[in-house]
Order: structure tokens, then C-alpha cells, then sequence
């Protein structure tokens, strides 16, 4: 398993924060932003889009991840989630979707002052595969 360095981290969450300034989020005011990190070292953002028929909401993972499979590329290593609100690891929903692109996945989340990194198999221990 590998963590980023301090520097990648931070880079990356700086792409979640400029993601999330494209929230649509006008039902809970919550933005979100995400930012996915693959093997090539390309850098896809998402952000959450919400709806009047309030569960159809998208996460900001999710939309991260679509954008950056519908660029071809699946190998990703990590995804990092930032809200201006306070600090978000991302929902259990989006944690089976980022599995199912690797266990050794690594997210990167505000928690409390700290920034830190968990592998998405940290995060969903036994997860769902078959
Ligand atoms: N949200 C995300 O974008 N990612 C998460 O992991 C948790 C929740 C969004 C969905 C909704 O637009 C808002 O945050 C409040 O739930």
C-alpha cells in the first residue's frame, strides 16, 4: 500500500477544492468537491450535483469517477474529497464505488485540523465484490 507524499496530498485536495466551487448544490448548500489521481498522473475533478427529486443526487466521488473513466482511463490511485463546510470522508455509498476500482486505492479527506489518508479497503473493511 502507498500513501502519497505530503505534497501530492495537499495537490490533490487543492483540485478537490477547485472542483468544489462547481458544486450544484442549492437543496442542502453542501458543496463537494473531488479530485482522482490516476497511474499517468492525470487529475479528473467532480463535484456534487444535486436535484428537486432529492435522491437523485450524485456525489462528487462518483462524478469524479465517471469523468475519469469516460476519459478511458480505470487505473486509479487515489481520490481525495473536500468541502469548505468542514471536514468529509466520503459516504458509504461512495466508498463501494471507489472500491470497485482497487482495494489499495488510497482517499484523501479533511478530519478535524488533519489531513489524512486511509486506503479504501481501511474504509470499507469487507466490501462487497464478487
Ligand atoms: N456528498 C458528496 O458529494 N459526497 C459524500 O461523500 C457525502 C455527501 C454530497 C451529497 C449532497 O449533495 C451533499 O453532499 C449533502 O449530503
Amino acid at each position: 500500500m502507498a500513501y502519497l507524499t505530503e505534497i501530492d496530498a495537499r495537490h490533490l485536495m487543492e483540485e478537490a477544492r477547485l472542483a468544489s466551487e462547481n458544486t450544484y448544490s442549492p437543496y442542502s448548500k453542501f458543496p463537494v468537491g473531488a479530485a482522482v489521481l490516476t497511474r499517468n498522473g492525470n487529475i479528473t475533478r467532480g463535484c456534487n450535483v444535486e436535484n428537486a427529486s432529492y435522491g437523485l443526487t450524485i456525489c462528487a466521488e462518483r462524478i469524479a469517477i465517471g469523468n475519469t473513466l469516460s476519459m478511458g482511463i480505470k487505473d486509479i490511485v487515489a481520490i481525495a474529497v473536500y468541502t469548505p463546510v468542514g471536514p468529509v470522508p466520503p459516504c458509504g455509498a461512495c466508498r463501494q464505488f471507489i472500491y470497485e476500482f482497487g482495494p489499495d486505492i488510497v482517499v484523501v479527506f479533511n478530519h478535524g485540523e488533519e489531513m489524512l489518508q486511509k486506503t479504501i479497503s481501511e474504509l470499507l473493511p469487507f466490501a462487497f465484490r464478487f
